[in-house]
């Protein structure tokens, strides 16, 4: 089974996963993997994916191949995407694939002997990051329904904001979207009546969830100060903060560039940490799943 997209969910699986890392968390005793092989191919900078399916797969007793530097690697001798993932399906039982072209994980999935994980395709999705939101969600305010999640930064390139708002159409969720006009969201993702602005204050008194992203500086081909106009107009304060509601969660999948600043931290409503950790066991939950049914009980 690769893991892809977010489409291939339903509710019934996302409650399985849900349930899994629930348990990851609490039994730190679980070795299903043990003998296995996790490849994490990284064709773009990570900390937080690469390193957690890393942990996550030495948690479960399993090994890992780490390629993070694929300048170090055959790809820098002009290897295609296919052929790499060919080698390392003899080497691995499981592959963890980012890369910058969307569509990369479908791609190495035809050629693949074993699971292929996108770990994030470009501007595409990022499937088991919406998981681990969808989890933090859950954790935090107990539900994924009537809930209003605010998503804001830039909604253009990011892949995060797409595969969650993906899986938040599953449940009774309303989305607002805040971004800079030129970081828009793609308007299918769009439902109608639903609130478009550049401005937080006008939908973070009545959010549940505020879920902020970066601008993708690597992906935009404006000017650099136009860049650094944009990253400068959107972040969180403390104004906010004092409008929003008491319970309201503030996630981010990080890094944060300035968005939400460091005087936040110490907010109980911060949320962005706690997601980190929440994603460790669902990427332990996601491995377990790949691996297949021997390790998924
Ligand atoms: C995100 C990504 O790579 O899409 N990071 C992550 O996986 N936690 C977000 C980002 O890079 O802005």
């Amino acid at each position: 089974m690769h893991l892809l997209s977010v489409d291939q969910f339903g509710k019934d699986d996302l409650e399985e996963y849900c349930a899994r890392a629930n348990y990851h968390r609490q039994s730190r005793q679980d070795t299903s993997a043990s003998g296995k092989i996790l490849a994490n191919l990284f064709y773009e900078p990570s900390t937080r994916t690469s390193s957690s399916f890393y942990s996550a797969m030495v948690r479960l007793g399993g090994h890992v191949i780490p390629i993070n530097e694929v300048d170090y690697s055959s790809v820098a001798k002009g290897e295609t995407l296919e052929d790499t993932i060919r080698t390392m399906a003899c080497y691995a039982d499981v592959i963890v694939l980012r890369h910058g072209e969307v569509g990369a994980a479908a791609r190495a999935a035809l050629v693949s002997q074993v699971p292929i994980i996108n770990g994030g395709d470009g501007v595409g999705e990022h499937p088991t990051q919406a998981l681990l939101d969808l989890y933090t969600i859950r954790q935090e305010l107990g539900t994924t329904d009537g809930l209003h999640v605010v998503m804001m930064g830039d909604l253009l390139h990011g892949r995060t904001v797409k595969s969650l708002a993906k899986l938040l159409r599953l449940y009774d969720v309303r989305i607002s979207w805040v971004s800079p006009d030129q970081l828009r969201i793609p308007e299918e993702f769009v439902r109608h009546g639903e609130t478009e602005t550049d401005d937080l204050f006008e939908v973070i008194m009545e959010a549940d969830v505020v879920y902020v992203t970066r601008v993708q500086k690597e992906r935009m081909i404006t000017s650099y100060d136009a860049r650094e106009q944009l990253t400068m107009n959107y972040s969180v304060t403390a104004t906010h903060m004092a409008v929003a509601k008491p319970d309201m969660v503030l996630m981010h999948p990080l890094p944060r560039v300035g968005e939400i600043p460091t005087s936040l931290d110490s907010d109980p409503r911060a949320a962005y940490f706690r997601q980190m950790s929440y994603g460790l066991f669902m990427r332990m939950a996601v491995l377990a799943k790949v691996l297949g049914p021997k390790t998924w009980g």
